[in-house]
């Protein structure tokens, strides 16, 4: 996905088709929170890794919905969805580590903020959403949330009130996460 090959291949696939809501929700950690944690330290940084984290997390996810603005127009709910994370909010920072996941997601924010500027002359809202620490690959086995409970309240925040304000970080919760 993070080459465009794929993107484009999607957008003339997908031709004119509406498209009421884009969740862009393929990230890269580089395997799991729990374990892979030191691929990201001062002492022990796979620079390589997190070149190919910024593609898949920014780079990706903006080309996707430059890709289908039309598609998204076109559609009811007109809702552009940027899974970000906790670990990108600059605020909420109080333990380092993991460098590169929480700067390609703090790089993702921005994009969601820019896109939200950017597009609202096209009546598309843009919103980056922290879906919780989350019992998959990537969140590891001590995580907080199974991944139906995660998905039900993500499904909450999508069809409630906090996704009509474009331009905000909102958690499981529809609650603001500080930038
Ligand atoms: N789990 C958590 O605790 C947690 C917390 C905060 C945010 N998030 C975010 O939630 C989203 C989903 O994460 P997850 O927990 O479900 O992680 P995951 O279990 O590691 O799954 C990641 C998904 O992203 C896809 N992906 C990765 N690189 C890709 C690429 N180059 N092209 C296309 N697809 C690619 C994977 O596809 P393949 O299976 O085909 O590789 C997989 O479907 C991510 O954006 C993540 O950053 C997760």
């Amino acid at each position: 996905m993070a080459s465009g090959v794929s993107i484009d291949a999607l957008a003339e696939r997908l031709g004119e088709e509406p498209i009421d809501l884009l969740l862009n929700n393929a990230g890269l950690y580089g395997g799991s929170w729990a374990t892979d944690a030191a691929r990201q330290t001062v002492d022990g940084m796979d620079y390589d890794l997190w070149h190919r984290i910024m593609g898949v997390n920014v780079i990706a996810p903006f080309r996707l919905a430059a890709r289908l603005v039309s598609n998204l127009q076109a559609g009811t709910g007109k809702l552009a969805v940027m899974m970000s994370s906790d670990l990108g909010s600059i605020a909420n920072n109080q333990h380092g580590q993991s460098h590169a996941y929480r700067s390609s997601k703090a790089a993702l924010n921005m994009v969601t903020k820019g896109l939200s500027i950017d597009l609202e002359s096209s009546g598309i809202k843009v919103v980056s959403l922290a879906p919780g620490w989350t019992r998959t690959e990537l969140g590891g086995e001590g995580a907080q949330w199974d991944t139906d409970e995660s998905v039900r309240r993500q499904r909450q925040v999508l069809a409630g009130a906090a996704t009509r304000v474009s331009g905000t970080f909102i958690d499981l919760n529809g609650q603001a996460v500080p930038w």
